[in-house]
């Protein structure tokens, strides 16, 4: 018997009359390591949101283990980076409870807290910089820093490689995969050199979800088959492409 952290049951999920997710059905076995891929607009972002309860559905059920708590790294484009504040600030928001006032002062664990996350990432010199003064790779680190300072069970990061280079993106997965060893990892990407290096299992979503756990078996030729998504969607790192909008796949 696996030891599931979370399961997503037969969910619903709609914007207004728009259906984003219908009858998806997941389960996230403890210390995973799980890629979720997807055509642009298959409702990555919104299974996670779903998950997270930032989205309730309209119909199933999202169970997350009694006790887990989880950490949340935002797709990377929809911070505004223009906003004035540290670094450091920006790990210890991820220290507030909505519960509590918005002026509540940190305390001197919390800070120590938030230096002992940026030293593991290797950006604790970064500490007192502006956000907006950073590189893509910096801030992508400072987020995933803000998203550790609970230290969650489950780290559910959206999209969190589109805006690094190579070398950087490496690091990061790298940093990761140690994490993995304590915690369940969860990643929306189209990387496939991610996909094949570092993930043990797969779902793809496109308005439902397709799930495979045995991912080392399936090869790069097969992933249509498998997953019902085309390969250069898979392989397109956040590109616009017309097939995709149209939500038309294959018979062309
Ligand atoms: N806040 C929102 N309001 C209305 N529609 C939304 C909203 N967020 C997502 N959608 C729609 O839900 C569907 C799934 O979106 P999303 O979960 O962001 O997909 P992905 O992350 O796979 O690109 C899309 O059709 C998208 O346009
Ligand atoms: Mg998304």
């Amino acid at each position: 018997m696996y030891d599931y952290d979370i399961e997503v049951k037969n969910v619903d999920v709609y914007y207004g009359d728009v259906c984003a997710l219908e009858k998806a059905s997941l389960k996230i076995r403890n210390k995973s390591f799980l890629g979720i891929i997807g055509p642009n607009g298959g409702g990555k972002s919104t299974l996670l949101k779903v998950i997270l309860h930032l989205k309730k559905p309209r119909s199933g059920e999202v169970k997350i283990k009694e006790g887990l708590t989880l950490g949340y790294v935002p797709q990377f484009a929809l911070f505004d980076r223009s906003f004035p504040i540290s670094v450091e600030d920006v790990v210890l928001m991820g220290k507030l409870d909505h519960k509590l006032a918005p002026f509540r002062k940190y305390n001197p664990g919390d800070i120590k807290k938030a230096e002992e996350i940026l030293a593991r990432i290797g950006i604790e010199d970064l500490r007192k910089r502006q956000i907006g003064e950073l590189s893509g790779g910096q801030l992508q680190k400072v987020l995933i820093a803000r998203a550790l300072v609970t230290d969650p069970d489950v780290l559910l990061l959206d999209e969190p490689s589109s805006s690094l280079d190579a070398a950087t993106k490496d690091e990061m997965f790298e940093f990761l995969k140690e994490l993995n060893k304590e915690k369940t990892i969860i990643v929306v990407t189209h990387d496939m050199e991610i996909i094949f290096n570092y993930i043990d299992s797969i779902a793809c979503v496109n308005k439902s979800i397709h799930y495979h756990d045995e991912d080392k078996a399936i090869r790069v030729e097969n992933i249509e088959d498998v997953f019902g998504c085309p390969i250069n969607v898979l392989l397109q790192t956040g590109t616009l492409n017309k097939r995709v909008i149209d939500g038309r796949y294959g018979n062309d």
